[in-house]
């Protein structure tokens, strides 16, 4: 098969992630006898520095011309960069927004999984973790407080800024049937979780989400405030199979529950649209701090480009040889320095390696 791929690299340790996803990709082409060619695409600051914008008109007309694009990171540290002295439109992440709305990749698959390896990695108590967890978080992505109007303007002399969180029954209904079908292939169990008690999006949201619910007998459905699901998912992460939540909500419960399985380096995403097409990127930022300094942890982006191949190019066989060449590295004691065990009585056990090793090291394993 050939994939044209294209590339969006972007900033901190973007390139350094990207390079070890493609490596990956090329090995297991090799193996399948598939060809990826690779287009690259500037996005973020890196976009802004070549072009003064973070995303042209060309960049979104190369990723809408690809099969699918995979994407490093964008964005520098906010209190220092020079990119934040710039109006908000202009910042790195307008580009991601804009790229995420142009294509209307309004379904966001965010995998949490606990590696039996990286136990240790977990900050939660033994009896909590059990036998692991396995969970999906299904995040609107194209609508509420992100897209909604804002302004900053002056009421009665005080400065006053406002942001709209707005969704229509069509936005609910397309995520909430993505998150049922996904939940069929898994679990069958799907947490909707919304402010019901507060908000009239919310009210909303739960009226389409259990209209949805009647056509999948099989799946077990049960809604969930969000400051409850907050406290869930160190309480008893083991009780979620897919959460189906809005772009807000999604953002947030992400970054908590890709904690609870040890390191955000960890945890990949699938952006999808209507068609075939997705944006796969790890779901960590561009950590400006470790940039260049070869020790990024590249595998959530190596297991998001086995989700480019699962989702958008229908090769299962390949991507699940990728995540089981991942387990296996986990299983033979390599990590990165984000995933080493904190007592040192544990780390006489495992290697510590930086992230052009660990890219070859999956490799050797496909
Ligand atoms: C994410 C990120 C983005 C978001 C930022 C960079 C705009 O945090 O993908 O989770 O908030 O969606
Ligand atoms: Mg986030």
């Amino acid at each position: 098969m050939e994939c044209h791929i294209g590339v969006i690299s972007g900033d901190g340790i973007g390139p350094e992630i990207v390079a070890e996803a493609k490596k990956v990709l090329d090995k297991a082409g090799e193996k399948y006898g598939h060809s990826f060619t690779y287009q690259d695409i500037l996005m973020g600051g890196c976009s802004i520095d070549a072009t003064g914008v973070p995303l042209t008109d060309e960049a979104i007309a190369a990723a809408k011309a690809s099969d699918a694009v995979l994407m490093g990171s964008i964005g520098g540290n906010t209190q220092t960069s020079p990119w934040y002295k710039l109006a908000p439109e202009l910042r790195p992440e307008a580009g991601l927004l804009k790229l995420r709305k142009s294509l209307n990749l309004f379904a966001n698959l965010r995998p949490a999984y606990l590696y039996e390896e990286l136990k240790e990695a977990c900050p939660l108590r033994d009896d909590i973790i059990g036998d692991g967890f396995d969970m999906m978080i299904m995040r609107e992505l194209t609508g509420g407080l992100y897209f909604g109007a804002r302004k900053t303007e002056m009421v009665d002399g005080v400065i006053t800024a406002t942001d709209t969180l707005t969704y229509n029954e069509n936005e609910i209904r397309r995520i909430a049937k993505r998150g049922f079908d996904i939940a069929m292939k898994r679990r069958k169990k799907v947490t909707s979780v919304d402010k019901a008690n507060v908000l009239d999006s919310s009210r909303l949201w739960r009226k389409v989400v259990e209209e949805v619910a009647k056509d999948y007998p099989e799946v077990t459905y049960e809604h969930m405030l969000v400051d409850n699901c907050a406290m869930q998912l160190v309480k008893d992460p083991k009780q979620f199979d897919v959460i189906l939540t809005e772009n807000m909500f999604g953002d947030i419960l992400s970054d908590e529950a890709s904690m609870v399985t040890g390191s955000i380096g960890m945890l990949s995403s699938a952006s999808l649209n209507d068609t075939k097409f997705g944006l796969y990127e790890p779901s960590g930022g561009s950590a400006p701090d470790i940039a260049g300094k070869g020790i990024a942890n590249p595998i959530a982006t190596i297991l998001s480009a086995a989700m480019m191949l699962r989702y958008t190019f229908d090769l299962d066989k390949e991507a699940d040889t990728i995540e089981a060449a991942v387990k296996q590295v986990l299983k033979d004691g390599y990590r990165t320095i984000d995933i080493m065990p904190q007592e040192d009585a544990k780390k006489a056990y495992v290697t510590q390696v930086g992230t052009s090793q660990m890219g070859d090291l999956i490799c050797e394993r496909i």
